[in-house]
This record gives C-alpha cells, sequence and structure tokens, in this order.
C-alpha cells in the first residue's frame, strides 16, 4: 500500500509523528503542507497513493486556519482511504470533525480520525505547557500508539474522528478562543525583546510568511496562523507575546532541528 501523508507542525509535535507513522506503514512519502501551498512540485504518488492521511496540530479545538485552506484545495486523485492526526496537548475537540466536513464538501469523507495526546505547545497568553518532566512520559506514550493506528490504516478501518463535536463545547471552544485572538489580540502582542541578533530564523520559519526582520527591527503582520514556531524556535529566546511569555520555557520536540523545520518551509 502506498500512502501520502500532507503535514503540518509548528514545533515539531506533528512532523514526529508523521514520521512515526509513516514507519510504521511503509511505502509512504510525507510532503509538507506549506511546501505544497507554494506549488512545489509534488511527487507522482500524491496522485496514486492508496490511502492519504493529513496531520496537523490541534489549535483552538480546531484545525490550523492553514491547513483548513489547504484541504479546502487540496485534489483528490483516484479513491484513496484517507485519514486524519491531529496532534493536542489534551482535548482535540471538534478539529476532525471539521476535517471530515470539509472533505465530505469534496465528495470524500474521513474515514479515521486519530488525536494524539503530545507535548503542549500553548505558552502565552496563558501558560497551558505541562511541566517539563513530564514531556518524556507524554512522548513514550503517543509513540505506543503509533503501531495500533497504523494497522487500523493498513486495514481501511473505518473509524469516527477522536474528540467531541458537541454543540456547549464547541460554543465555549470558540468563546475562548475569540477571547484570546480578538479581545486580547494574541498577535498584536508578538514582538521581540532587545536580546534579538536579527538572525532572521525567526522570518524564515514562518509559515505563512508574516514577519520581517530589518537591521533595526523584528515586524509581525497579521497573517499569523498561530503556530507559535517563531516564539518557541527563536535561539535568543527573544520572542514574547506582550509580558505574558517572559521567563517560560520554551518547547520543542527533541528530535526535530531548526533545519527540519526549515526544510519543511521550502529552505
Ligand atoms: C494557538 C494554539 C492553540 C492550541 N489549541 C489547542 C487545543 O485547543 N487543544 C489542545 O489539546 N492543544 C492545543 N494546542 C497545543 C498543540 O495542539 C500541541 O502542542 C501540538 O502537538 C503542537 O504540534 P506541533 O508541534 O506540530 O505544532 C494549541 C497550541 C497552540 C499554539
Ligand atoms: S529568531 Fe529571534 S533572534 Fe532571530 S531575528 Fe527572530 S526574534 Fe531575532
Ligand atoms: S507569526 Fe509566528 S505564530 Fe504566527 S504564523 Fe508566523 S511563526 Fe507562526
Amino acid at each position: 500500500m502506498t500512502t501520502i501523508i500532507y503535514s503540518f507542525t509548528g514545533t515539531g509535535n506533528t512532523l514526529v509523528v508523521a514520521r512515526q507513522l509513516a514507519d510504521a506503514l511503509g511505502d509512504t512519502t510525507i510532503i509538507p503542507i506549506t511546501r505544497a501551498m507554494k506549488d512545489a512540485p509534488l511527487p507522482p504518488e500524491a496522485e496514486t497513493a492508496d490511502a492519504l492521511g493529513i496531520a496537523f496540530p490541534v489549535h483552538y479545538v480546531d484545525m490550523p486556519k492553514i491547513v483548513q485552506e489547504f484541504v479546502r484545495g487540496l485534489q483528490i486523485h483516484g479513491n484513496p482511504y484517507i485519514f486524519g492526526v491531529a496532534t493536542c496537548g489534551g482535548s482535540p475537540g471538534g478539529a476532525l470533525y471539521n476535517l471530515d466536513t470539509l472533505l465530505k464538501a469534496k465528495g470524500v469523507h474521513l474515514s479515521l480520525g486519530a488525536a494524539i495526546r503530545m507535548p503542549e505547545n500553548f505558552i502565552g497568553p496563558m501558560n497551558l505547557m505541562e511541566p517539563v518532566e513530564q514531556v518524556g512520559g507524554i512522548l513514550a506514550t503517543a509513540r505506543d500508539r503509533i503501531p495500533e493506528i497504523a494497522d487500523a490504516i493498513r486495514e481501511k478501518r473505518e473509524c469516527p474522528p477522536e474528540g467531541s463535536n458537541s454543540t456547549p463545547y464547541r460554543v465555549l471552544a470558540s468563546f475562548f478562543k475569540f477571547l484570546i485572538t480578538s479581545v486580547y489580540g494574541t498577535t498584536r502582542h508578538l514582538h521581540a525583546t532587545d536580546r534579538c541578533n536579527r538572525c532572521g530564523i525567526c522570518a524564515r520559519i514562518c509559515p505563512t510568511e508574516n514577519i520581517t526582520v530589518t537591521d533595526s527591527a523584528v515586524a509581525w503582520g497579521s497573517a499569523c496562523t498561530w503556530c507559535y514556531a517563531c516564539i518557541h524556535w527563536c535561539p535568543q529566546e527573544a520572542v514574547e507575546i506582550g509580558g505574558r511569555t517572559k521567563g517560560r520555557r520554551r518547547y520543542h520536540h527533541p528530535d526535530v532541528t531548526v533545519a527540519d523545520i526549515l526544510e519543511q518551509r521550502g529552505g
């Protein structure tokens, strides 16, 4: 069986899960969503794969904006088995249900939607990251789930999405997202402190090309997809959300490097 996994990541969790799944399945190609959206040439397998996966981090109990946009524009060839993998810090909410809705609008459906708990990267305005001592255990538990998910994909099982699609949950989640992104305005508060040495990594790593670095300043635009990559990958820990992230530990998956993320973005 040949498999394609389209993958998006901010801090590496989803990339590692996609890699582990690819290893377990065999004959799998991982295509970074940010590259596919830049019209980078897709490998021929993209049109002939028996199974097609979409892997992403949960943002505000939903899919990241950029992944929603990608799925809306995705052309699906043939009749592949379609699965979704959502990595999350606690609850995927309706993210995988929403993926199914987007796919149904294209005349296909999500056959399997797995949510995998990974270390939390939501650092602010409230800090939801667990104590660092818990990270190793979370990664080990996540890894243990991969064979079971790979078996289900290989057998082309029909499994309902993991998470919750209940109305009260959705209303609460939308309200929370509105508070953090619109009322508080997370992206308006992103800035670089005087620790910044203008290395330019944040600009190169941002999946939406939302950051400009000049000799005198680092500036954020309004096209943020809230991946928090700029915050966690800055080598100087100079990127903050207002004053709320100061002194908090940064996170990225231990097996992922800046070079891996730059490669995801197209170099
Ligand atoms: C803006 C933002 C919102 C998030 N919302 C949720 C959420 O609603 N539920 C959850 O369980 N985790 C949430 N997370 C945590 C991430 O989904 C989780 O850490 C994920 O594994 C990160 O994957 P990545 O390293 O591939 O970016 C959020 C993270 C960010 C940055
Ligand atoms: S990655 Fe950090 S140090 Fe480098 S330019 Fe961006 S804010 Fe400055
Ligand atoms: S500005 Fe930062 S948080 Fe927003 S999309 Fe770019 S890297 Fe991600």
